[in-house]
């Protein structure tokens, strides 16, 4: 099967610090990808280097288009969307508003479709449409920023430590709705500390370390990999 992201040898750097050495990574459509690592590993700075946020040594086709020297806009218009570790909503504005601003480029009846979906997969956001962003509680705040992200329809979504900050059952409840969004044919680009949580839903992962990826397969191959249970997963771990 085709990529529908494929980084090939990409490298990321701060001035003279390398955070993202040589990195080659592919989600296919439908698929469910991880990449699992400590803080500091670089996963951030892959994710802003693809969304175009920071520039980048390498390649980057997104659905079969060469997408390294585009500008953000145009990556978003392609079908990559991202939502970022600190989720950046508008506190001061509503739940429906901040939804809104996720379809600013989408024509009206395009949006009203967009935001009826958002509401299907995230019930709690109807219900909250009328609050402020800033008075919901962690976990739908995530909701929140993941349903602006999917108004524009994405091919792909990434998605920069979702779990931070979240209690273990609003995680769960967060990657069931990660799982229901593969089903409907988005294919998802997950970055985590949280290693057991990401390896228990995704269908592949990459394991990075100081900005180069040391490991990647099956995810249920790495979860039984000894190195990533000592260093990541800890002895509660069925072995
Ligand atoms: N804006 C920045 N300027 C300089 N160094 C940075 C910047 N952001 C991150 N770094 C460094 O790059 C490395 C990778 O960081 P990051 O991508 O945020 O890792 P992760 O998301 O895996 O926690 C770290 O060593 C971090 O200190
Ligand atoms: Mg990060």
């Amino acid at each position: 099967m085709t990529a529908l992201l494929s980084v090939s040898g990409v490298s990321v750097s701060y001035g003279k610090v390398e955070a993202v050495r040589n990195v080659s990574l592919e989600v296919r459509t439908r698929e469910i990808v991880t990449v699992v690592g400590a803080n500091g590993a670089g996963k951030t700075t892959l994710l802003s280097a693809a969304m175009g946020v920071l520039p980048l040594k390498g390649q980057v086709t997104f659905d079969g288009v060469d997408i390294a020297r585009l500008d953000i806009e145009d990556r978003v218009a392609s079908g990559l969307s991202l939502v970022p570790e600190h989720r950046e909503l508008f506190a001061t504005m509503t739940v429906e508003d901040n939804l809104e601003l996720g379809a600013f480029r989408i024509a009206k009846p395009v949006a009203a479709q967009s935001q009826e979906r958002v509401y299907t997969l995230f019930p709690r956001l109807k219900e909250r449409r009328k609050q402020l962003a800033g008075t919901l509680s962690g976990g739908e705040q995530q909701m929140l920023a993941m349903g602006r992200a999917l108004m524009g329809a994405p091919k792909l979504l990434m998605l920069d430590e979702p779990s931070l900050g979240l209690a273990p059952i609003i995680v769960a409840d967060i990657f069931r709705i990660v799982g229901e969004l593969r089903d409907a044919g988005v294919s998802v680009l997950l970055v985590e500390q949280n290693a057991k949580a990401a390896l228990g839903i995704a269908d592949r992962a990459y394991v990075m370390e100081l900005g180069e990826f040391v490991l990647d397969g099956p995810a249920s191959e790495v979860a039984r990999n000894e190195a990533v249970v000592a260093s990541y997963l800890g002895f509660s771990h069925p072995a």
